[in-house]
């Protein structure tokens, strides 16, 4: 049993390592999953963070070598209570999911993943005792959620199954705490800008793959319309929301699925402009998409993050223009070009 929220902040590095201190990532080799497990390999260094992965998606160079790594298919619940049994987890990270557009061609592969995946974790917690992060997002909203300064608690009718399952993640999350005591707490991320890992099949994946295309000299073809906003989040922020909230001291929470967690809100055209101060010759044209352009129109444009900012200090360090440095450097690098 690992007590939460006794410590004050001073002694916040030393609080970090004594409550997590043997976590399961599943999902470890997606976008989310494969820093956030190097990350919290360099945070516990008393513990095991095991690398959960599915056939065809093993982990490889230094997420394979620092650490554990096991086959986690959230679909098989006997797998992962053995893994849970094996290394002592206390903390699960649920990152398995299929993202927006692409669980909009496979609804069914969604659910059976988003919704069968998490009431096997979530069971398996009741059982052993363990703490569970499954991620919802800016996809639990829908076209009659507010779309400014979108509230912590309102209106959340999706017309995506993937926020169909992230409303029901919400739900069933919250459910397992109050019947059962389950330590389960989450946030709602916003698109996630990254270098590490691509994403797959999201709407907001457009604002990554700009990256690529400028560093790279290719005009890039945006399949989202100028005028549309959204919310976004660098992946040092979004990983250290997913840790704070983990570590945050449970008697300040009046919520726990999901937090609203935000940073930057831009259209295509001011991440562009935003690339072009770096990158002058950098081209974009409009190749639009209509089924991420209609998921993205039923999103809000910019999420109120005040209930994570009172309740569990949460706080980014990235906007865009910090942002779009740290990624042309990061990339230009990668790419073996000038900056
Ligand atoms: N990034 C996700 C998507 O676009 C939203 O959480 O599907």
């Amino acid at each position: 049993m690992y007590i939460r929220g006794t410590k004050s902040r001073l002694t916040y590095k030393k609080y970090i390592s004594s409550i997590m201190k043997n976590v399961l990532v599943i999902g470890s080799t997606g976008q989310i999953g494969s820093e956030l497990t190097m990350t919290l390999r360099k945070q516990i260094t008393n513990g095991n963070v095991v690398a959960g992965y599915i056939p065809g998606a093993e982990p490889k160079g230094e997420l394979l070598e620092s650490g554990p790594a096991a086959i986690a298919n959230v679909c098989d619940a006997k797998q992962l209570a053995e893994i849970v049994d094996k290394y002592e987890i206390d903390t699960i990270y649920n990152l398995a999911a299929l993202l927006s557009a692409v669980a909009e061609s496979k609804p069914l592969l969604a659910w059976d993943i988003q919704m069968n995946g998490l009431i096997n974790i979530l069971e398996i917690a009741r059982e052993k005792k363990c703490a569970v992060f499954t991620p919802s997002s800016i996809g639990s909203f829908g076209p009659n959620t507010p779309r400014d300064n979108t509230p912590q608690d309102t209106i959340q009718r999706p017309k995506t199954m993937y926020g169909v399952t992230k409303v029901a993640t919400e739900l069933l999350s919250d459910y397992y705490f109050t019947k059962y005591g389950v330590d389960t707490r989450a946030v709602r991320f916003p698109g996630l800008i990254s270098n590490v890992t691509l994403p797959g099949g999201g709407t907001t994946d457009y604002a990554v793959e700009i990256y690529y295309a400028a560093v790279k000299g290719e005009d890039f073809a945006c399949p989202i319309q100028a005028g549309t906003f959204m919310d976004m989040m660098y992946m040092p922020d979004a990983l250290k929301a997913a840790i704070d909230i983990m570590n945050a001291d449970p008697s300040r929470l009046i919520h726990r699925n999901a937090f609203n967690v935000a940073s930057m809100s831009f259209d295509p055209e001011i991440i562009k402009a935003a690339i072009q101060k770096y990158i002058p010759d950098f081209k974009m044209h409009y190749e639009f998409d209509p089924v991420r352009q209609a998921i993205a129109d039923s999103w809000p444009n910019k999420m109120d993050d005040s209930c994570a900012r009172n309740e569990w200090d949460w706080k980014p360090s990235y906007d865009l223009d910090s942002m779009t440095v740290d990624m042309i450097e990061t990339l230009c690098k990668r790419f073996g070009k000038a900056e």
